[in-house]
Parts: structure tokens; sequence; C-alpha cells
């Protein structure tokens, strides 16, 4: 029997953290080279290609024009669509200049067979924590209405569940009280998917699944209260959304021993 297709393919990067020079390193990491290299990584994987990347954030750390056009510049030639959403560093202006046009899209939706992404900002101005507030909680309510019919899963930069990092949990979604009752009011959402934490999570909450992702340069250590980093490698996610709302994903790291 052939095997099931996912109605829709998402490769999720996030936390890039590039600079404006090349050469930068950030956390002991040279984070253009590990973007590339999980590109490389993702283009060899037999789930390649995808429908869509998923950029959830955190694209640049400088705040720097160079840094997101050398992320338009190394995704663009891959031929496939690229959604983002900023985070706590990002400047959504130049965001909206550099990655709002042609293949890539700066928030709004993705509908694609039964499924709708929905991608919402969570960005607050000179704030590392997120949060929504009035305006976008009711365009979150308006976008869930309209796509009611499809399966939905929402894209976001900071976490809507705590992480059980003290020093995180500080940084997190303030409104996330807010965030969640208008989910519990809609059936219809499937999953949430963040960035920000720089770690995988796999969690379910009143029957909707809440996936955290690595970054593609250096990850924080799970449930510590302060910051420390992790050794884990660079890393990114594989999300299968089936017709039947059912999600596969996985995490894939990059081989420990690359040189
Ligand atoms: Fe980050």
């Amino acid at each position: 029997m052939a095997r099931q297709e996912p109605d829709l393919r998402l490769l999720q990067i996030s936390d890039t953290h590039l600079h404006a020079a090349a050469d930068s390193r950030m956390r002991g990491v040279t984070t253009y080279a590990t973007f590339l290299a999980v590109l490389e990584h993702a283009k060899r994987d037999r789930r390649w290609p995808v429908d869509a990347i998923l950029a959830t954030g955190d694209i640049v750390q400088d705040e720097s024009r160079a840094g997101y056009e050398r992320f338009r510049a190394s995704l663009e030639p891959l031929g496939v669509p690229v959604y983002s959403i900023p985070g706590n560093h990002d400047d959504p202006k130049l965001m909206s200049e550099i990655l709002a046009s042609g293949p890539f899209q700066l928030g709004g939706e993705l509908r694609h067979g039964a499924w709708s992404v929905v991608l919402l900002s969570t960005f607050l101005a000179g704030e590392d924590a997120g949060g929504l507030g009035p305006a976008r909680l009711q365009g979150f309510k308006q976008a869930l209405a309209a796509h009611s019919t499809q399966h939905v899963l929402v894209a976001m930069h900071h976490h809507p569940l705590p992480m059980g990092s003290a020093w995180l949990d500080g940084v997190a979604l303030r409104d996330a009280t807010a965030f969640w009752s208008i989910i519990d009011a809609n059936k219809n959402v499937r999953g949430v998917v963040c960035g920000h934490v720089h770690q995988a999570a796999d969690q379910t909450r009143n029957h909707v699944r809440f996936l955290s992702t690595p970054s593609t340069c250096a990850q924080f250590l799970p449930g510590n209260e302060f910051f420390a980093l992790d050794e884990r490698p660079p890393g990114m996610r594989w999300i299968d959304l089936y017709a039947d709302g059912r999600i596969e994903t996985e995490v894939a790291w990059l081989p420990q021993d690359r040189s």
C-alpha cells in the first residue's frame, strides 16, 4: 500500500541570530556557518524538498540590513517559500522590507490542503519577553474563525507554556492565558510551534500539541534555573501535517563531529 503523503510538509528553522559580518560569533558559534550547515543537512534529507520553510524569529542578532539580506540570499536558491515571524532580537521594519516579497512572506497565514498555518507576531519593542496585546489577540480570533474548516498550526517566537527554566520563563509570552483561552474556544487548533527557547520540547495541552525547536546556532540547557548553554549541536524541526489532523514531527540535530 502506498504510504500516505502529508498535506503539508514544513521545515522549521529558528533563532539563526545572523549578524552584519558573516564571520561573527555568538556564544562560541559562527551563526552564519551553522545556519548554512543546517540548510545543507536539510537538503540531504529524504524529506526534502518541503512545501515551506517556517522561520520562527531571532533571524538577525544585531538588527542589521546585511544580516537579513544574507538570510534571504541563503534561502532564495532553495526555491521554497519562506514564512517568517519576528523574535525579540529582530527589527520588524527591516523584515518587512527584505522578507516580505517573492517567495518570502512575513506573518499572515499559509493555507494548504486541509491545513492552515497562522503566524503570530509576539514582538514587543525593547523587550525580551513577548506579548500579543488586544489588537493581535483580536486578529488571532478572526484568523481562527476564517480558517474554521481547516486544521490549524499556530507559529510564534515566544513560548506560551512554561519550559521549567526560571530565567527563560521570565521572558515568555506574557498574555499566554488570553492566547490559550482563544485556542480552547476553537476546536480546530492542532498544534503550536515556537522558537526562542533554543531547545526541543514536545508536550500536549488539552489535545493541542506544543512544540519548541532548537536554534540553528547554540542551545540553552533545559530545566536550568539560570542561563546556561547546552552542548547540543545546531538543530531544526521537520513537521508533517496530515489531512486527518495528525502531526508527525521530528527534531534533527547536526552531527556532533562535523568539522
Ligand atoms: Fe534566540
